[in-house]
């Protein structure tokens, strides 16, 4: 099968075909993919190394004290929109721009406007988080990046999804892919929900109903599903057979469109918001049982029987990483739902063990595999296996020592709240766990290090993949 890519590049570059001038680079089929994703993962690398320095200060508090920029109070902001802005939302999108024109068989609508947000993008990311190191923030969970940078985000957000939208109504292919039902579901409501959630002038108990519903639609309808669309696009090609089954494709999305949205209430269960807003989002978070069910299914399906090609490919194991930690951040966000759990977990570190199941869980490992997907099957490219052999259980040990740490620490703040003493009188007893994290996200960031470095040189140092090697992933269809 002929890739967009080789499609394009012969229509650029001859094939009797003269191009009309010569391309500028951000004019290049895949060069705004490129852009995004090579930024997502230097923003990913800059999430780590804070979220470590933070994880540090949590139980050696004189740790870089004195320099107010470094202070906790900024640090965990910048972390958190580094993490949700630079790192998920980049490198998807760098996905996203790399999937839709294959599964719509069109060119981007504009490969120049792709390109040029990107870069604006990291810009006014950077000037967001200087903000705030800066003091600036304004101070509302999620929406701390100051003005004019988050409205410049709004903007850049409509001008992204604008971008993609028009490539799929140009689109050749009439199929639309369960990839694009996701990516669809993405970019339609998110420009809504990102103004609603940052320039509405809400305030009191109203404010913090819409501040979750925006939130939670951040990670769920936003970053969640870009992360299933690229997995749902990788994984029948890494496998070369298709998806497990498409009814139950159609069941998992369509539940989760329905019930995802209503879910933001769920994170002020007991606090002072109607119990009908409570109600109805616990009941939806319940609800999502059914979308998690349909991905457990459909994945593990397609997957089985396939231990040979997991032994082999470190980018497929990355992907099945990534979806068993979905499965169970999810499986675990529907039980921190139940009210009378919540009652006992809620402030505790165990929804920083679900929150990091999540984005450290599903989230990295899902772009490290695309990573390493585009490298070989896109650009062809020999990326080292020991590298990546390193990086993998470097990163599988880390997300495990984090989430076990915190879910142990989380349980012990929890029996004390019921227990009627007060969360600091745990300190003492999670103080080993702390540390525990600390060390985890080290050695996260030190497989972070090894992967920066194998993609560097990668792709300044190319070594193409043995003719033999391209020749079955050619005959298997899978090189777009
Ligand atoms: C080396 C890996 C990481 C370490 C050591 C780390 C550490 C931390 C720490 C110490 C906190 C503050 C916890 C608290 O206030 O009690 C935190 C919060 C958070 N981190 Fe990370 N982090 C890591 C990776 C990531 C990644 C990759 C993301 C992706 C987006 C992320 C997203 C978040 C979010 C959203 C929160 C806020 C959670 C909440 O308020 O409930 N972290 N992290
Ligand atoms: C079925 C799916 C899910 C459900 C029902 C769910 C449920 C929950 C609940 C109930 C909380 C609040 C816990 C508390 O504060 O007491 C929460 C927090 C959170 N969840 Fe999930 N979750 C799901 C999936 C995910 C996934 C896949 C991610 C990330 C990729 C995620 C990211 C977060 C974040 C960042 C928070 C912390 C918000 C904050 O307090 O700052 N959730 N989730």
């Amino acid at each position: 099968m002929t890739s967009i890519q080789d499609r394009d590049n012969s229509v650029m570059l001859g094939n009797g075909i003269k191009p009309k001038s010569e391309p500028l680079p951000i004019d290049l089929p895949d060069s705004a993919a490129q852009i995004w994703l090579y930024s997502g993962i230097f923003w990913m690398s800059v999430t780590m190394l804070i979220g470590v320095v933070e994880a540090i200060k949590l139980f050696y508090p004189e740790f870089l004290q004195g320099v107010p920029a470094l202070a906790y109070g900024r640090l965990r902001p910048v972390h958190i929109n580094v993490g949700l802005f630079g790192f998920m939302s980049m490198g998807y999108l760098g996905a996203t721009f790399y999937m839709v024109p294959r599964l719509t068989q069109t060119p981007l609508f504009s490969e120049r406007l792709g390109s040029l947000t990107a870069w604006f993008w990291n810009f006014n990311l950077l000037g967001g988080c200087m903000g705030i190191l800066m003091g600036f923030s304004k101070g509302k969970e999620y929406t701390e990046i100051p003005f004019p940078f988050d409205m410049m985000i709004g903007l850049l957000v409509i001008a992204i999804a604008g971008n993609l939208f028009s490539t799929i109504t140009l689109r050749q292919e009439r199929r639309v892919y369960v990839s694009l039902w996701y990516i669809l579901l993405a970019i339609i409501p998110f420009p809504i929900y990102y103004t609603l959630g940052n320039a509405s002038k809400f305030s009191g108990i109203e404010d913090a109903i819409i501040n979750w519903f925006y939130s939670h639609n951040l990670f769920g309808i936003w970053l969640t599903t870009l992360g299933l669309a690229t997995l749902y696009y990788m994984v029948p090609k890494q496998v070369n057979k298709p998806l497990y089954s498409h009814i139950v494709s159609f069941v998992g999305f369509w539940t989760l469109a329905a019930f995802y949205p209503w879910n933001g209430g769920h994170h002020v269960i007991w606090g002072p918001v109607p119990m009908w807003v409570m109600t109805a989002s616990v009941t939806a978070s319940i609800a999502m049982f059914i979308p998690t069910c349909a991905t457990m299914i459909n994945f593990g399906g397609t997957a089985w029987g396939t231990w040979e090609i997991m032994k082999r490919d470190v980018s497929y194991r990355f992907s099945l990483l990534a979806y068993v930690c979905y499965v169970g951040a999810s499986l675990w966000g529907t039980v921190l739902a139940v009210m009378s759990l919540n009652a006992m977990l809620h402030f505790t570190n165990m929804t920083i063990a679900h929150v990091h199941l999540g984005f450290l869980g599903f989230g990295v490992p899902g772009l490290i595999a695309f990573t390493y997907f585009y490298l070989e099957r896109s650009l062809k490219l020999k990326y080292s296996q020991n590298l990546a052999e390193w990086h993998f259980w470097l990163t599988m040990l880390g997300i495990i020592g984090y989430v076990v740490s915190m879910g142990i620490s989380g349980w012990i703040e929890g029996a004390a709240w019921e227990a009627g003493g007060s969360p600091q009188s745990t300190m003492v007893d999670r103080y080993p766990y702390h540390v525990a994290r600390a060390v985890s996200g080290l050695i996260v960031l030190a497989g972070q290090f090894l992967f920066v470095w194998n993609v560097y040189k990668t792709v300044n140092y190319p070594v193409s993949l043995p003719t033999d090697s391209l020749d079955s992933l050619q005959k298997t269809g899978v090189t777009s």
